[in-house]
């Protein structure tokens, strides 16, 4: 249906300005490969995977075939006292490529699902072990963990916990690690490794015996793709292990290959303790998500709630480990294992950077930064935040791409698929749309 006969009166849309969707509306109807198509037949060339979604392209038959083929075998199992093989199967594949160690999975439908069940893991761990009282969690400023009230209380973007602060869990914030002198680093940045010593401080502070975990994401993605400096992320791993915290990755954006590696965790050689998917899980084609965790942490929890002989964690959801999810997610990481993507990301990666980073010199660019397959082109504001940013997306839709934007920074992650051509036709978009005088 075009856009002209949509009934926009319903629909309440998420993170977005719907009074200005309903005036000028910026509508998908068909998806293939790398490309999106508008009602009106306009092709959009997808530049985000959608919301970092879709490593594999659109459209895939074979996971389109597994959700079918399950829909029609078990639609739909309850979780609670009752269970399906094929979710232990995907947590057994899923162990194949974790992090070391990070092999015992607890399944839910959204990142902010997981980002909320990793923290009842951590405190239930905590609890497990006669340290109960570690109910506080430290997390980044410029950081997003979803929008549920724990990942919202995480969350270190400002707009996101404005509105909500009366509800917030207890979450002491570190400082983000972008600094001045990173500007248009490609890769990870020398310098910055000191911004971890804010949780030293932090645990100095507020007692490092309240402290359940810190929570991070390896690279911050939706702020804008802000890579940790070298030595950082080891440094806070050496700090959570000196004062008993646990380190939880958020790996919803790096996860499945978006670095080259598996996850980041393995990119950047370092293994936390408790680890978040979504999104690539399935290729975006269902919801679900995931938390990763050590025998470690699932022994305590399983040990105390044996003693009282009750279920370990009084947390879950109707759709845990859906099984047409499941069906979606093995069908995904069979794709990703026969395609060899994780590796093909890895071999793309220069080559997309290299054409990032050839931005470098249009008036209205202020930073560049990026690694792996994701990249954040920062722009400089208008009079308002976040106003240039929202014009810059909206013109690069009608000039047929689509990035996800937020405030002033774009953030391009293509599909692994994408051709080195299609590479350079984001490219040159971005370098037309950006050059033009009216935006500036
Ligand atoms: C790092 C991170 N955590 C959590 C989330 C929330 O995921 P969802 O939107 O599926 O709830 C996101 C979403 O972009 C994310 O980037």
């Amino acid at each position: 249906m075009p856009a002209a006969q949509t009934n926009f009166a319903h629909h309440w849309m998420p993170f977005t300005n719907n009074r200005l969707f309903r005036e000028t509306p910026q509508m998908f109807a068909r998806a293939e490969g790398v490309h999106y198509v508008t009602p009106e037949g306009d092709t959009i060339l997808d530049g985000s995977s959608g919301l970092f979604c879709t490593p594999a392209g659109h459209g895939r038959r074979e996971i389109a075939d597994a959700v079918h083929a399950q829909l029609m075998t078990l639609d739909y199992t309850p979780h609670f006292q009752r269970g399906a093989p094929i979710s232990f199967t995907l947590a057994e594949r899923l162990a194949e490529i974790l992090p070391e160690g990070l092999d015992r999975v607890f399944f839910a439908s959204s990142g902010s699902e997981a980002v909320d069940s990793a923290m009842k893991i951590c405190l239930t761990y905590h609890r497990a072990r006669g340290e109960g009282q570690r109910s506080r969690f430290v997390s980044r400023n410029w950081g997003y963990h979803g929008v549920n009230l724990g990942g919202t209380s995480l969350a270190g973007m400002v707009n996101n916990r404005r509105e909500f602060s009366g509800v917030t869990c207890d979450v002491v914030h570190m400082r983000h690690t972008w600094t001045e002198e990173q500007r248009y680093t490609c890769g990870q940045p020398e310098t910055g490794a000191e911004l971890a010593d804010d949780l030293e401080e932090i645990c100095r502070t507020f007692g490092a015996d309240t402290i359940a975990g810190v929570f991070v994401e390896p690279i911050a993605g939706s702020i804008g793709t802000i890579v940790p400096p070298k030595g950082y992320l080891e440094r806070l791993r050496a700090i959570a292990d000196k004062y008993g915290l646990l380190l939880i990755f958020d790996e919803v954006i790096t996860g499945f290959g978006r670095t080259g590696s598996a996850f980041a965790g393995q990119e950047f050689s370092v293994t936390p303790d408790v680890m978040t998917m979504a999104k690539a899980l399935t290729n975006g084609a269902v919801p679900m998500s995931a938390v990763a965790t050590t025998a470690k942490i699932q022994d305590a929890i399983f040990a105390a709630a044996g003693e009282a002989d009750r279920p370990e964690l009084f947390h879950g959801y109707t759709y845990s480990a859906h099984p047409v999810a499941c069906a979606a997610a093995l069908a995904t990481l069979d794709v990703y294992r026969d395609e060899k993507l994780f590796d093909r990301a890895r071999d793309l990666s220069p080559r997309f950077l290299d054409l990032i980073f050839g931005l470098r010199n249009l008036p209205q660019v202020v930073d560049l930064r990026g690694y792996g397959m994701m990249a954040g082109i920062q722009l400089a504001p208008a009079d308002k935040p976040g106003l240039k940013g929202s014009l810059v997306q909206r013109a690069l839709f009608d000039a047929g791409l689509h990035v996800k934007a937020t405030g002033d920074a774009l953030i391009v992650a293509p599909a692994f698929v994408a051709t080195d051509g299609e590479l350079e036709q984001m490219t040159d978009i971005l370098r037309r749309v950006l050059g033009r005088a009216e935006l500036h």
